[in-house]
């Protein structure tokens, strides 16, 4: 729906607009205000999708604290339910089999929670024409973002402790909210929705399975699963395999080009067959996932690929090949920027008239259809999707804080893909917390107690 132009959309938070509410978690009361539907643009384009959904702690509105925290001090958890680039919808505090969600378990530690919905791919005007393509999703974030800054000081809740959270694409624009906070490549977009005019910066990141990177994911995708040429997700002509070779032949030089390093300074690096120090720096985080489900109990005797030590039994390598054949390949060569143009991604990088684009000159350079002149209109949309564009650039204030998830058993990317954007953020000072879950498949939210004693812990 689109907004009535004439109708006056105020962003002043309203203390006062709020539906009391409560839910029970191990036989807790868990008292909260709902403040729904606040609009955080004041000319939407679309006005249900540019809203969002705040949550907070009854306590805070009688002067009292919650786990050590106060109106003033409380972090604001900032949720995002994108997934596949597509529109998506506020979260709100649910309970499901017993199990709290990351609003409910936010709300029980006495944080402040501000969920937007935002624009996605598919979006259409009543005119036919498309309002979520790319930037979109990172412009209504931060539009949001700029909400809770510009109400800092009448809402509660502490704008200066925004802590995103998100899966899959929801992971990826999650670090691109951390990344890009206050980069003036945004601000044409946030000034034409009426945008608060505050700060979009955020202070720490949570990414599940961050589907990112996407302008060098295909290759990535290919120095990881170039061997599996058969999967029961997809079939292979000789063409693909020629093509996944290709991808995978540029890997290493765009790897060593960032110059990244293992917490001890060692380079990583790959040369022109994929093997290197990088790719025995990812191991390292396969193989300490599966010491860590061994040190637990778990039975790993389906896992053929991991090496042991025959004297003390822990896994000391995995078998790079055997691995990725285990995980398998669910895309085909050109795994994101696919070369018949229609990925989700391709969807993603459409303009408002056209629904799909090419966005790498290599899968433009091979496309199969018959409009190989589709690719992305305005190539810097590209870069303001990805955040490897913005970690370490003077001209974005980044979060100071990473953690980042990606399982085992995924392979919606390249594991590659979370690592190095993690790595970078590692590279550059900031306080990166990264693991790799041993057998998780594409998923988030799976550790909630973890990932908010990690708040927690950098908050106080
Ligand atoms: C998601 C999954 C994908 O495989 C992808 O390419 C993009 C997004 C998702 O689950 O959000």
């Amino acid at each position: 729906m689109q907004a009535d132009a004439s109708s006056k959309i105020s962003l002043a938070f309203d203390v006062k607009n709020y539906e009391s509410m409560s839910t029970t978690v191990d036989n807790k009361e868990i008292k909260y205000r709902a403040f729904e539907y606040i609009p955080y643009v004041a000319n939407p384009i679309d006005i249900d999708q540019q809203y969002m959904n705040i949550y907070v702690p009854e306590e805070y509105f009688n002067n009292g604290t919650v786990n050590g925290y106060n109106t003033q001090t409380a972090p604001i958890f900032m949720p995002n339910t994108v997934g596949g680039y597509m529109p998506s919808q506020a979260m709100t505090p649910k309970v499901e089999n017993g199990k709290p969600n990351s609003v409910v378990y936010a709300l029980a530690r006495g944080y402040v929670v501000a969920s937007p919905a935002t624009r996605g791919r598919t979006n259409k005007a009543s005119d036919g024409n498309f309002i979520g393509k790319a930037p979109a999703v990172i412009v209504d974030l931060q539009a949001a973002t700029a909400y809770l800054h510009a109400n800092d000081s009448t809402m509660p809740g502490n704008a200066n402790r925004i802590i995103t959270n998100g899966t899959s694409a929801g992971g990826a624009v999650s670090l691109l909210q951390g990344a890009a906070g206050n980069s003036s490549d945004f601000q044409p977009y946030l000034q034409a929705l009426g945008a608060a005019t505050a700060a979009t910066n955020v202070y720490a990141v949570s990414a599940y399975a961050p589907i990112t990177n996407l302008d060098a994911a295909d290759m990535a995708y290919e120095w990881s699963y170039n061997g599996v040429t058969s999967s029961n997700k997809v079939s292979m002509s000789h063409d693909d395999m020629a093509y996944s070779n290709l991808l995978k032949e540029h890997f290493p030089e765009y790897v060593n080009n960032l110059q990244l390093h293992d917490s001890v300074g060692r380079v990583l690096k790959l040369d022109k067959n994929g093997n290197g120090t990088f790719k025995n720096y990812v191991k390292e985080f396969i193989v300490a996932a599966a010491n860590k489900a061994q040190a637990k109990g778990t039975d790993l005797s389906k896992h053929t690929y991991l090496v042991r030590d025959n004297k003390t039994g822990t896994i000391k390598d995995i078998n790079w090949e055997a691995y990725n054949q285990f995980v398998s390949r669910s895309k085909a060569p050109g795994a994101f920027d696919s070369r018949s143009n229609d990925s989700g991604e391709n969807n993603l990088f459409g303009t408002s008239t056209t629904d799909n684009n090419h966005f790498t000159i290599t899968a433009a350079l091979h496309d199969t259809t018959s409009n190989p002149e589709a690719y992305v209109q305005n190539a810097k949309v590209v870069t303001m999707m990805n955040p490897m564009n913005y970690l370490g650039s003077p001209a974005a204030t980044n979060a100071q804080f990473y953690r980042i998830r990606y399982g085992t058993a995924d392979s919606n990317t390249s594991v590659a893909i979370p690592l190095i954007v993690g790595t970078r953020a590692q590279n550059l000072g900031y306080k990166v917390d990264m693991a790799t879950p041993f057998d998780v498949n594409h998923s988030g939210d799976y550790d909630l107690d973890e990932l908010f004693n990690w708040i927690d812990n950098i908050v106080k």
